[in-house]
């Protein structure tokens, strides 16, 4: 698949079908998280993979999304920001979460290349994934992600025009030139 393709064919996920996918599929879209961009070449996201069912009902719960329940695996992603924040102070704290993104981005395309369905969900209690997962205190809860296989595709949400995100030269400036 090009790298085009997975950009504009993405999607976030909200019903999964039945058909369980082959967890190394998930790993691998992990392993690609690895390859984002990190400040100070610290890598501060961690997963864990959960795959059993009464783990991932909690996991819906937390997140109050029933659309969850139905995946077969979720990936919990978490940073330990201490390292980054060590060197870089305050900016480290804001770069922990940039580089949570960008990692998580990598991770969704791996997923659309290897044609599985995937949802960055944020909205969750981020205490009752910690209790679940005994995810230490100081550690930063950045998305639980389903993944399965989708039960219809839906359909493309609407994108943001170019015109309405881009300027030249300085904040305002709509035109290339003149
Ligand atoms: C930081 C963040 C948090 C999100 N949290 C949720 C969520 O809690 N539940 C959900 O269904 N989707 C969530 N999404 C997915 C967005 O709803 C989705 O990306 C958006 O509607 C655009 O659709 P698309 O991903 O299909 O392009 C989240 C996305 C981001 C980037």
């Amino acid at each position: 698949m090009q790298l085009d393709e997975a950009i504009k064919g993405r999607r976030s996920a909200k019903k999964f079908s039945s058909k369980k996918p082959d967890w190394r599929d998930v790993i691998e879209c992990i392993d690609a998280a690895r390859y984002a961009p990190r400040a100070g070449g610290h890598f501060t996201l961690k997963f864990i993979f959960v795959s059993d069912r009464e783990k991932i009902n909690k996991i819906a719960e937390a997140a109050q999304q029933e659309f969850i329940s139905q995946a077969h695996y979720v990936v919990v992603a978490f940073s330990t920001p201490k390292i980054t924040i060590n060197s870089f102070g305050k900016r480290g704290e804001i770069y922990v979460r940039q580089q949570a993104g960008a990692a998580i981005q990598n991770f969704l395309l791996k997923a659309e290349e290897k044609k599985l369905s995937a949802c960055w969900v944020g909205h969750l209690v981020d205490e009752q994934i910690k209790r679940e997962f005994r995810i230490p205190d100081a550690a930063l809860i950045e998305a639980v992600i389903p993944v399965g296989y989708e039960f219809e595709k839906t359909k493309p949400s609407k994108k943001t025009s170019i015109d309405g995100i881009l300027y030249f030269d300085r904040f305002g400036k709509k035109r290339m030139r003149g």
